[in-house]
Formats: C-alpha cells, structure tokens, sequence
C-alpha cells in the first residue's frame, strides 16, 4: 500500500506500525487523532497547551503533525475545524514529546 490509514494519537502511538510504515516508504495517515475527543483533559497535553498557548486539540494536532502523519481530525463544529488548523505556528519541542511519551495514561506499551 502507498497509505495505511490507523488510528494513532499521542496516547495511542503505535510505535512499532508506524517504524514499519516508515521502512517501506508507506505513508501514515492517523484516524482519530483527538483519540475521539477523550483525551481533553489529560493532565499531561493540558500543560503542554497551556506551555504553547494552545488548546489541547491543537497540541494533539500538532503531534501527529510534527510526526508526519497525514491528520484528519474530525468536528462538526465549524470554530473548532478553524481551531484545528491552526496547528503551523508553533513546535512541540523534545520536553513536550518526552513527556508524552512517558505519561502513563493508557495503551502504554506503544510509545
Ligand atoms: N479508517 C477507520 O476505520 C476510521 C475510524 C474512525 C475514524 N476515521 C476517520 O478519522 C476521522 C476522525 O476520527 P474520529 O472522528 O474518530 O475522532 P477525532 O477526530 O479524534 O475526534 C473527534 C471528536 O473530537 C471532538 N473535537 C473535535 N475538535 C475538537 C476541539 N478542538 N476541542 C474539543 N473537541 C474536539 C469532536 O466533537 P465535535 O464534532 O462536536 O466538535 C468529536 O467528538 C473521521 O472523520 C474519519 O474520517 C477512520
């Protein structure tokens, strides 16, 4: 395949796939990249939008972004696809992805 559609987020990163994905030159697209809207509240992404002035969307976004990830977060409200978007103007930097990483939030062994 020249695309693998998975789901993949910053809790559910599914590390091993997406090294696969990465040696055979198939491009990652990651469905439910808000993990379905749950992950709102989680402590850990919470500062690290607060950290870049950012809602915690936008910071999930940006993850799978910076990753290379194709994103297709979904809204059917039309501020938070405009919200969405705007994922260009900043970086998660190596503080950011470490602590996500080690946030032991669930589905851990897929860092
Ligand atoms: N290949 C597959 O098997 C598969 C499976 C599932 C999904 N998909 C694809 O992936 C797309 C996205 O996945 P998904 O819909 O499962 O999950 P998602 O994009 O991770 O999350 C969507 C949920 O997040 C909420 N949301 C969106 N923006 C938000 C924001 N800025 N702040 C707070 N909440 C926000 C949405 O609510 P509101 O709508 O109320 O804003 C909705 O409840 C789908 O449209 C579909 O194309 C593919």
């Amino acid at each position: 395949p020249s695309v693998n559609q998975i789901e993949l987020n910053a809790f559910f990163r599914q590390r091993e796939l997406v090294e696969y994905c990465r040696q055979e030159n198939i491009a990652v697209m990651g469905y439910s990249p808000l993990s379905k809207g749950t992950g709102m509240n989680d402590p850990t992404l919470k500062a690290i939008a607060k950290k870049h002035k950012k809602s915690v969307a936008q910071a999930m976004i940006r993850w799978s972004v910076q990753n290379g990830f194709i994103t297709i977060p979904k809204s059917a409200k039309f501020e938070r696809i405009s919200d969405n978007c705007d994922v260009f103007d900043f970086s998660l930097d190596h503080q950011d992805l470490a602590a996500i990483v080690s946030a032991r939030n669930f589905l851990t062994l897929t860092n």
